[in-house]
């Protein structure tokens, strides 16, 4: 299936099997808890790195190695509801990730005291891993030449990934210009790179969690590129309506700079271009650091 098999609604692309309008319309009204959790990202910009952290902080049995659950039905999608889950009588603390626009996201976020966890991730990344993540998912259209991926990238009216409307800068600056309306913590990808614990500790200070010191050892352990590589729940394993089989697909590199690999210097000249013109009231530096 290509977009075309995705409908579009207020602006974003949706996949019809897991959404549709009356779905999407309904969550402005979805009623949140105080004690709610939102994991906000644009795609590929390490959502399931932080579904996974979130589920390590909370739940002993992840961090202890017995627990079945797969992080996703830990932190499950508000707009993509794969498990038919209620999550009206999930128990709290309920953790939630979400690719959603700020306009698009429940109302009740702002006024409440729901947490939000927005991660980003320098753009030039984001691009070149959802160029290798389009080549194994079923979901959307295989790009076959990077250029074409970078042109609806930077021009926002390509359809680059599923939810998002393909405007990484239109979801930076929703979330990022709004955010004295949330509760909400800013992390990047490249800060969680280099300093994991340091990111960890700043998560659960924001969160209000305590945790031991060997505990916070373990979460960030099982947090490494590596070991998630590793844990199948982290890797969508299951989800076959999503990935071509094959465990490297989902976490693929996991690294800072890929872009290096794949893009010429005009190509970068461009983006960078692209990129200072767009982001130059916002204090995004470099690309990726806040
Ligand atoms: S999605 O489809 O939107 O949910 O994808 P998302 O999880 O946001 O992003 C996938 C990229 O995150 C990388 N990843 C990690 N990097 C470092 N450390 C850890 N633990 C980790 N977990 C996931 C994953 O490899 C994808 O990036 P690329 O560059 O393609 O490897």
């Amino acid at each position: 299936p290509s977009e075309e098999f995705m409908f579009k609604h207020k602006g974003f692309y949706f996949l019809p099997d897991l959404a549709n309008p009356e779905y999407i319309d309904s969550l402005e009204h979805f009623v949140i808890r105080d004690s709610d959790v939102f994991v906000v990202t644009f795609p590929k910009s390490g959502t399931v790195w932080m579904q996974n952290i979130l589920s390590l902080i909370y739940y002993e049995s992840h961090r202890d190695g017995t627990a079945k659950t797969e992080t996703i039905d830990r932190v499950p999608w508000l707009e993509y509801n794969f498990n038919k889950m209620d999550y009206g009588s999930r128990p709290s603390p309920r953790l939630f990730s979400t690719h959603l626009p700020y306009y698009l996201a429940p109302r009740d976020m702002r006024n409440k005291g729901a947490k939000v966890i927005y991660v980003a991730r320098n753009p030039k990344d984001v691009a070149v891993s959802y160029f290798h993540f389009s080549k194994h998912a079923f979901i959307f259209e295989k790009v076959p030449d990077f250029n074409i991926l970078m042109e609806r990238f930077l021009s926002g009216k390509g359809k680059v990934s599923f939810t998002a409307k393909s405007s990484w800068f239109d979801h930076i600056r929703g979330w990022f210009t709004h955010r004295a309306d949330y509760n909400i913590l800013f992390l990047t990808y490249e800060e969680m790179k280099k300093d994991l614990r340091s990111a960890v500790l700043k998560i659960c200070d924001f969160l209000g969690k305590r945790l031991t010191e060997k505990e916070l050892d373990v979460v960030v352990e099982k947090a490494t590129f590596n070991n998630m590589k590793s844990d199948p729940r982290s890797n969508y394993e299951d989800k076959t309506c999503i990935l071509k089989k094959g465990r490297d697909n989902f976490l693929r590199r996991g690294t800072v700079g890929d872009w290096k690999n794949i893009m010429t210097v005009a190509q970068s000249e461009k983006f960078n271009k692209v990129f200072n013109e767009k982001m130059k009231d916002l204090p995004f530096k470099d690309r990726g650091t806040l």
